[in-house]
């Protein structure tokens, strides 16, 4: 398994909507593990195929405590449905957007239809951490990122923060 690289805004390919999976093959399988593997590796839960730079509509995520056995869960070409009308509030962060957090509120339930990691069809029913993750990670397929739902100022200031985190130069001492 390869670990992948995370690419971080302001980086316009996180901008990209990406486009469905024709067939589930070994290619998008070899990608759905280094997906995991490099989402394990940077300890989030969730990662979308555009965030290691792959513009197709592949999620994977693990939700479960990570002391216990590992609970991967794979979404090809997912589309939600019968999203809740009531909304909660988490604290979002994003390997994409890193060390930045903010409170975002998305609707507290929903259902996603999907194909797994063999390209059978499934319906989950999400809620709680399961709804939000999945509907952030959606967001990154239309090229949106949690930062999008913030005021414009506080949006800036973190893109600000991140641009300045990029250009630094290594120090180095001889
Ligand atoms: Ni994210």
């Amino acid at each position: 398994m390869t670990i992948k690289t995370i690419l971080t805004e302001p980086n316009k390919i996180l901008r990209q909507v990406s486009v469905p999976v024709e067939k589930i093959g070994k290619e998008e399988q070899v990608l759905m593990d280094d997906m995991l593997e490099t989402m394990y590796m940077a300890k989030g839960i969730g990662l979308a195929a555009i965030q290691v730079g792959v513009p197709k509509r592949i999620i994977v995520m693990d939700i479960g405590n990570r002391d216990k056995e590992k609970e991967p869960m794979y979404f090809v070409n997912p589309i939600i449905k019968n999203k809740n009308s009531k909304h909660s509030t988490y604290e979002e962060g994003c390997l994409s957007v890193p060390n930045q957090f903010a409170e975002v509120n998305r609707p507290s339930s929903c259902e996603v239809e999907y194909l797994d990691y063999s390209g059978n069809k499934k319906i989950l029913k999400a809620s709680g951490l399961l709804a939000t993750c999945i509907q952030h990670e959606m967001d990154h397929l239309e090229g949106i990122l949690f930062i999008d739902y913030l005021s414009k100022l506080k949006k800036m200031m973190i893109v600000k923060k991140l641009s300045k985190q990029k250009n630094k130069v290594d120090r180095i001492v001889v």
